[in-house]
């Protein structure tokens, strides 16, 4: 008995020996391959990332590695969808830094480790923005967008802010069954909550920090370490908008004041404190990662019609030929309508509302095309980049619908080629609730209002820089602009549609 135990466990250790030495070998041979080429990260001080990344890669080719940053930079398609996508298992977790665990930010889906808890998390927020799901978003999306209209024609001077509007309106709207402004002060914490977590993403935002790690262990009053009461702050403002709208939409629901997709799903699952904390959250990851996004997508929609005249033209030719001058363009109107989808891929490919994405890391060494990866490098689909492939894109830089109905594919590809919503696992988990939102808004603007450059006190046209924020979201700088009914009929239409008499 015992000898036939030592013969088992001998040829255990001996399995054992060997799958290590063939790991060790493994890696061995893996790391004896060269890293991918790349520049140092001391040259990376003071960029303009999407510039230096893009200019990187025509440098060093497809991919591009910051060998001490353990980054490597992602400017094609191809190369994300081999990686992200085809090796997810290996791709899918996110960077995380003891800045982010203090602040809070980790513990949100976009940003959380790839774990049980992000597949817990991700698996709620899939069963309810999934493409089968989204029609149940229609009805605010039409209410919300039709406001929006009217707020255009009856104050078109403050465009930018009638956008910002819309896009967290329709969060608070949809999720929670919540009518509420910008000056709200929920919105204004979910403002204040996003700010927050980006001062604990982004990379000096506490210099003293950086250079003297001692203060880690100091208390919050001690000089230098206000990035412990930033990160108090943050957490509390979390803490509270997971909590008071949630709060408002159960109480609503009990009280017969109207139902909403949080308050029934927390009606499904009383007595399940896991469930309940993954519902809250899934109301404050969705403000996060939808209204920044969409309000990038609709303000850069309006900043292209401005200045394409002639796209406008077609798409308002299509809607009138389609749908007809006397009603609103409905989801139903989708498919009809090539030329307003084909406005809707060109916005998204070359307005991406994250143009340096969502970096990706890896957990575990890989080799890809004669180069070694090893585990913890830093992915950064660059989606600006990948967007403006001249190899896949003619005249990359140029906004023409034209391209999509002139391809293969046509217009009404899969969702999955829109690249501005990410790759592989973590892509969007938005995404097709999004799309409605930025088509609707597409093709009602287009069916009623026209865009124009602003005129002078001369008549004379005023011009529009073209330029953009250089942040984490990507939004249009100010400027201004002609924002008009395109007849009366058009006005009397978006009136209608928000019930109100001239
Ligand atoms: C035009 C609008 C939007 C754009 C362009 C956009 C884009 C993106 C991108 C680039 C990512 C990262 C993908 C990656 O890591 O590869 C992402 C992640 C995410 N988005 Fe969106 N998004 C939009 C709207 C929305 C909306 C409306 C929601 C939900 C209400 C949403 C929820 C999320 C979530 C939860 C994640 C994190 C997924 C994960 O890490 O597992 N997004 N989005």
């Amino acid at each position: 008995m015992i000898w036939e135990l030592s013969i088992v466990s001998s040829s255990v250790l001996l399995g054992v020996v060997a799958a290590f030495s063939l790991f060790l070998l493994r890696r061995h041979k893996a790391s004896a391959l060269p890293y991918p080429p790349g520049p140092n990260a001391t040259s990376m001080v003071g960029y303009d990332p999407w510039v230096q990344y893009q200019r990187w890669g025509k440098e060093y080719g497809e991919l591009v590695y910051i060998q001490d940053r353990n980054m490597l930079i992602i400017n094609h398609s191809h190369v994300a969808i081999d990686l992200l996508e085809k090796r997810a298992r290996i791709y899918s977790d996110r960077p995380t830094t003891p800045l982010m665990n203090l602040f809070g930010s980790s513990s949100i889906l976009s940003l959380m480790r790839y774990s049980p808890q992000w597949r817990y998390h991700r698996r709620l927020f899939q069963q309810n923005f999934r493409q089968a799901a989204a029609p149940r978003f229609f009805p605010v999306q039409y209410s919300k967008i039709h406001e929006f209209l009217y707020d255009l024609i009856t104050a078109p001077e403050m465009f930018m802010q009638h956008v910002m509007a819309v896009s967290q309106k329709l969060i608070h709207s949809s999720l929670y069954g919540l009518d509420i402004g910008l000056e709200h002060p929920l919105s204004i914490k979910a403002v204040e909550a996003v700010e927050l977590i980006g001062e604990s993403l982004v990379p000096g935002t506490f210099p003293l920090l950086e250079r003297f790690p001692l203060l880690w262990f100091m208390p919050s009053w001690f000089p230098g370490c206000g990035f412990k009461k930033r990160a108090e702050k943050c957490r509390g403002i979390i803490q509270a908008v997971d909590n008071i709208p949630y709060e408002m939409a159960v109480n609503n629901f009990k009280n017969g004041l109207g139902t909403s997709l949080l308050a029934e799903l927390a009606a499904a699952s009383e007595g399940k404190p896991e469930k309940i904390e993954a519902i809250k959250s899934m109301g404050t990851v969705s403000f996060l990662a939808a209204a920044d996004t969409t309000m990038s997508a609709i303000s850069s929609f309006l900043l292209c019609m401005c200045l394409n005249p002639e796209v406008q033209r077609k798409g308002q030719e299509e809607l009138d030929r389609v749908v007809g001058r006397d009603r609103l363009p409905t989801f139903e109107d989708r498919h009809s309508l090539p030329y307003i989808e084909s406005i809707y891929r060109e916005l998204m490919r070359l307005n991406p509302s994250a143009p340096l994405g969502v970096s990706h890391t890896s957990i575990d060494d890989d080799t890809y095309r004669g180069y070694f990866i090893p585990k913890g490098s830093y992915l950064s689909e660059i989606l600006e980049a990948i967007n403006r492939d001249p190899d896949v894109y003619y005249e990359p830089d140029k906004f023409i619908p034209e391209r999509y109905l002139e391809s293969e594919k046509g217009p009404f590809g899969s969702i999955n080629d829109i690249y501005a919503f990410g790759f592989g696992r973590r892509v969007c988990a938005g995404r097709y609730v999004a799309e409605n939102t930025v088509w609707l808004t597409i093709a009602s603007v287009l069916a009623t209002i026209t865009l124009g450059r602003a005129k002078d006190e001369n008549g004379n046209e005023i011009d529009i820089p073209e330029e953009y924020t250089n942040g984490f979201f990507r939004h249009p700088k100010p400027y201004q602009s002609s924002i008009v009914p395109r007849t009366p009929l058009a006005k009397d239409l978006i009136l209608a549609a928000v019930s109100k008499k001239e």
